[in-house]
């Protein structure tokens, strides 16, 4: 007896890294998984070894991020495995380029996949859920590049995004008994491969095994988990930590509201000493001095 037993799941991404990871686990804990990945003959690994161990497992090789794509994903799931309880959007790519040189392209590529990939596959998936009056679990992927960074314009604001829908759906779809919540993930990947460090320069990571995310995804998605929704947690390596979620912080008030000379007077007073680092490193407030022009 497993966890997700008689539960049909899909993951998006499936076939390498941190989205393999997911299916070995939910296969392991009795879910029947549809492994999705445009790379279909990695992702038929991933089927065998699921199948080898006794689990269930077929490939779909749609691209997530056209509708007709998530149509045939969610549909192959309810086919093979007479419905849908778990979707994982784990699919991702990246295209890093500074702010002022990214193209459209590599905006729209990246935002396809992350920010439109994940509100397709969850909707339709959402939908058979309602109509199947199951309830569900959907989990999304986000990750600390939404607190910004450096040549990560489309993909933080993608995964910036994929997190205020993941709090919007928690909230709409609770009635109907779905759970939604988010990973931030880690694990050494082909994508983690291309991490650069704020200088632009790539850096030599420590090695994470890709598929420790799962267990805690299998957890997530499992009945004994469904008080939990609205949620994102950092997960993989050693740890599962909660996500701050953002929230107005310090504030300071004036009755009939703030003019500009009331704020020169009291702005510096009250909220420098406030001000937030900037970025997924979380380095102290670097703008003290001042940001000019070079030379100005
Ligand atoms: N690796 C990390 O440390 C890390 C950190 C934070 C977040 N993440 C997130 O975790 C997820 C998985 O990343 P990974 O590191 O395993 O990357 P990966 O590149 O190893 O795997 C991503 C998979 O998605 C598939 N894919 C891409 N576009 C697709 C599409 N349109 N339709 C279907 N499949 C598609 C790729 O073929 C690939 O197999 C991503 O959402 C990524 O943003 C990863």
């Amino acid at each position: 007896m497993g966890i997700l037993d008689g539960k049909g799941a899909v993951v998006t991404g499936g076939a390498r890294g941190i989205g393999r990871g997911h299916c070995l686990h939910l296969a392991d804990n009795g879910a029947s998984v549809v492994v999705n990945d445009i790379d279909g003959d990695e992702a038929q690994k991933v089927v065998d070894e699921i199948s080898e161990k006794g689990g269930k497992a077929v490939v779909n090789t749609d691209d997530i991020s056209s509708r007709s794509g998530a149509q045939g994903l969610v549909g192959q799931c309810v086919d093979a495995f007479g419905g849908i309880h778990i979707v994982v959007n784990n699919a991702g790519n990246v295209r890093d380029r500074s702010f002022l040189k990214m193209s459209d392209e590599e905006f729209d590529s990246v935002v396809a996949v992350h920010m439109r990939g994940t509100f397709l596959c969850a909707q339709e998936g959402a939908l058979r859920m309602k109509e199947q009056n199951s309830g569900g679990s959907i989990v999304n992927t986000v990750s600390a590049a939404h607190f910004g960074n450096f040549g990560q314009t489309n993909y933080a604001g993608s995964k910036g995004a994929i997190a205020s829908m993941t709090y919007t759906w928690a909230l709409e779809l609770a009635r109907y008994g779905i759970r939604v919540n988010a990973i931030s993930p880690s694990g050494s990947t082909r994508m983690s491969a291309t991490y650069k460090g704020p200088d632009g320069k790539e850096v030599e990571l420590p090695f994470i095994d890709p598929t420790r995310n799962g267990a805690f995804v299998a957890f997530l998605c499992s009945d004994e988990a469904n008080w939990i929704s609205g949620q994102i947690f950092g997960s993989g390596g050693d740890r599962v930590t909660m996500l701050e979620q953002p929230r107005y912080g310090t504030s300071m008030y004036k009755e009939g509201g703030w003019g500009v000379d009331d704020l020169l007077e009291s702005f510096e007073k009250f909220l420098k000493d406030h001000l937030e680092p900037v970025g997924l490193m979380k380095r102290p407030y670097p703008f003290y001095d001042g940001i000019k022009p070079k030379g100005a």
